[in-house]
């Protein structure tokens, strides 16, 4: 077992976590862990404000050190690691939290792992099912990035899909500023989206039925936008459409990817808007036509948090994969640096 120690700061979140992990068993405990949401700050704006983002995040993230380890019961000295997000993201907030590790690390003599965020992401269902082996297909979708991976083992990502324009979660994001749902969007979408018809407004499936592994949302967000403007929509029903048009390109472009990938032992969503309860029913009965198991971690793993980077950090850990103390923070760091890179591709992650 070994106590890590994970450090989230690249987008809206500052997270801090101890998580108690053995990664050779799948077994992990989350020891403590605390999320500063910092939705009221960048509410006025309607989106996350870089500069009010770095700003908040160093404001905060000492003291959050100092309480997690108080809700732990235990000391800096007790950590085998320290795990700090290094990218991508936004690049202030990334520094914060990378450079509190470092500090971190320096101060008790401890390891540091440099942990990308989209692993993160892409580990967290192991976090949440001790059951879950590699590979598996993993649909990872969150407010910066829409990609199908294939997940080979620790650091061997295989992408499949991405997105040409918006991710899925800016999607959602744009459609709750067009209907003046609030900030943050998806929620709210989908909140909204119980009480419309899902038929009710006839919206574009961009790619569908394509054999181009990819998604594309730009013009799904522009009909709504259109099918706001006509005053002949509800919003619950403009919203409900939304919802439904956007799990459909989700599902085919899954289907596609199925066909593309190896033998995977599950099909696997991760990112804030898998915590998408329609989404992961729409998965779910994809994942039971081909014979698989859907994994989807809780939604409180799905957006973002440290336990997952704790979690990455541990599997790090016991592979030996230790960053030196100059190891550079990255505003862009792909998963799969082999893929070819798209226009689009967006610094929240
Ligand atoms: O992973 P995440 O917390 O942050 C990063 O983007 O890294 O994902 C946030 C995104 C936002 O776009 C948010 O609107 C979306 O996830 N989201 C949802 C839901 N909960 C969060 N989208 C749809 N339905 C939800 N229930
Ligand atoms: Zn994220």
């Amino acid at each position: 077992m070994a106590l890590i120690l994970g450090l989230e700061s690249s987008c809206d979140e500052t997270a801090v976590a101890v998580i108690d992990s053995d990664a050779a068993t799948l077994g992990a405990r989350i020891v403590a862990q605390r999320i500063a949401s910092q939705d009221e700050a960048h509410r006025p704006y309607g989106g996350v404000v870089p500069e009010i983002a770095a700003r908040a995040h160093a404001e905060v993230i000492a003291p959050m050190v100092r309480a997690v380890l108080a809700d732990a019961g235990l000391g800096l000295d007790a950590m085998d690691a320290i795990a700090a997000t290094a990218g991508p993201g936004l690049i202030g907030g990334v520094m914060v939290g990378l450079v509190t590790g470092k500090a971190l690390a320096m101060a008790a003599g401890k390891p540091l792992i440099a942990v990308n965020h989209l692993e993160g992401h892409a580990l967290s269902p192991r976090l949440a099912d001790p059951t879950l082996a590699y590979p598996y297909l993993l649909l990872l979708v969150s407010g910066g990035h829409c990609q199908i991976l294939e997940v080979l083992g620790l650091g061997q990502y295989r992408r499949l899909a991405t997105t040409i324009d918006d991710a899925l979660g800016e999607a959602f994001d744009k459609t709750a500023k067009i209907l003046g749902l609030g900030y943050p969007g998806g929620p709210a979408v989908e909140r909204t989206a119980r009480d419309g018809n899902p038929r009710a407004v006839p919206l574009p499936r961009p790619l569908v039925g394509s054999g181009d592994p990819q998604f594309s949302f730009a013009g799904l967000k522009s009909a709504v936008l259109r099918a706001k403007q006509s005053g002949l929509h509800g919003d619950a029903d403009i919203a409900a459409s939304f919802q439904q048009a956007a799990i459909d390109c989700v599902v085919d472009r899954t289907r596609l990817s199925l066909h593309a990938a190896g033998p995977v032992s599950a099909l696997v969503i991760a990112g804030g808007v898998a915590a998408n309860a329609a989404l992961r029913a729409a998965l779910g009965t994809l994942a039971g036509e081909v014979g698989l198991p859907l994994v989807a971690p809780p939604p409180a793993l799905c957006t973002d948090n440290a336990a997952m980077i704790g979690w990455a950090g541990g599997e790090r850990f016991a592979a030996g994969q230790f960053d030196p103390l100059d190891v550079a923070a990255r505003p862009r760091w792909p998963l799969d640096a082999a893929a070819p890179p798209v226009r689009g591709a967006g610094v929240k992650a």
